[in-house]
């Protein structure tokens, strides 16, 4: 991820858009001296936020990492526990299972969807599941009414992890307020940025205190230096969140460039043998992301790899899709001896790649762009 300022430089994956008025927010910050974690616009980025997912509450914290860890915490997630959780992911969304000493367990996704098939979750429930993490991947929303019938069936909750899908809407209702607790991530790459950055967002009033509590480490609300339990800091700073006020005041304008930049890519890339765009589910209106396709090598006449290493040669960055985290270092030896079985989701990671998608590219960037995939075809 790195600046980009036009025709004929080399094009980055992601690039943030800082065109309005960040610097100026940011500027403020400083000269009013409101720069640790409390200030005007940390109060005004919660409520923007979740405003902007129609939740009761939004809660900064620093990042999303720590936005899935304050989420676990705060259910009483701990050792003994299991929690099911995509292996099509980054790797947070299990790391953060694990801070708690919980096991995270992996279930396949959904061809349809990418993410987690409610079809082969059930399956996977032992008497020590307690919940599941939905992620709703690479900007497309998780079948949140299917999962959601299975953890009322089994009393779990259920945690949306929507780094990558700000914005996203599942039937009709924006993400972040379908489960029980909603996590995000701000990191340069996403929607919305603030460089480092997360939040979760909530409905619950009792959930709402017990994360503040933790997020700010355990202090007692009503009694100064009072700790009745203990907290982290995992506080958002003012400085970040005045980024995040400004991101949030061009929302739809971002959002409404980086739909443009998808409709480019879909028309251009359509009818290339064997390169397949990701699919949208009927009721789903996707977070415009990164633009995902995946290689057919055998139609395609080269391997994902391959088309990565070409694009690279004309200075087009792409990304592969996540190696699966059943299949890392830390997860493989646990996950053999579940017997996991994960077939979609290696199949996916073998075939996925992101095309660079942000709101400073061009048409002709994304013609540029695609005609480099077509002429790779063999
Ligand atoms: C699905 C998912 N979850 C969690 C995270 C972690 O967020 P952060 O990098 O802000 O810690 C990311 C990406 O960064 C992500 O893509």
């Amino acid at each position: 991820m790195t600046g980009f300022r036009g025709a004929g430089e080399r094009i980055p994956v992601a690039a943030p858009d800082l065109s309005g008025n960040e610097e100026r927010y940011v500027v403020d910050a400083i000269r009013s001296s409101w720069i640790s974690s409390t200030g005007p616009f940390l109060d005004r980025f919660e409520r923007d936020f979740s405003a902007l997912c129609a939740t009761r509450t939004a809660i900064g914290v620093a990042n999303g990492t720590i936005a899935l860890h304050l989420a676990l915490l705060t259910l009483g997630a701990g050792p003994g526990d299991q929690v099911i959780v995509p292996s099509l992911t980054y790797i947070a969304t299990a790391n953060a299972v694990k801070y708690v000493g919980a096991e995270p367990v992996f279930v396949d996704v959904d061809p349809a969807t990418w993410c987690l098939d409610p079809s082969r979750v059930e399956e996977a429930i032992t008497k020590r599941t307690r919940g599941m993490i939905a992620v709703h991947l690479y900007g497309h929303p998780a079948d949140m009414d299917a999962l959601g019938a299975i953890a009322s069936r089994h009393d779990m909750w259920i945690v949306e992890d929507g780094a990558e899908a700000h914005g996203a809407v599942y039937r009709g209702r924006r993400i972040g307020g379908l489960g029980t607790i909603g996590t995000f991530s701000f990191y340069g790459n996403k929607i919305i940025t603030s460089g480092e950055g997360g939040a979760i967002t909530l409905n619950d009033p009792m959930l709402e205190r017990r994360a503040r509590q933790l997020r700010g480490q355990g202090v007692d609300p009503g009694r100064r230096y009072w700790f009745p339990v203990i907290g982290y800091n995992f506080r958002l700073t003012n400085i970040a969140a005045a980024i995040l006020c400004a991101q949030l005041e061009r929302f739809d304008d971002i959002v409404a460039r980086r739909r443009t930049v998808f409709e480019t890519y879909r028309a251009a890339l359509a009818g290339i043998p064997g390169i397949g765009i990701q699919p949208v589910a009927p009721w789903a209106e996707p977070a415009p992301w990164l633009f995902c396709v995946t290689v057919d090598a055998h139609r395609y006449g080269r391997t994902r790899d391959e088309l990565i290493a070409r694009l690279d040669e004309s200075g087009i960055e792409t990304r592969p899709f996540f190696i699966p985290i059943h299949l890392l270092p830390p997860y493989l030896h646990e996950s053999q001896a579940r017997h996991e079985h994960l077939p979609v989701t290696e199949e996916l990671a073998a075939r996925g790649m992101n095309l660079p998608t942000h709101s400073n590219l061009t048409e002709a960037d994304v013609e540029r762009i695609s005609d480099a995939v077509r002429r790779g075809a063999r």
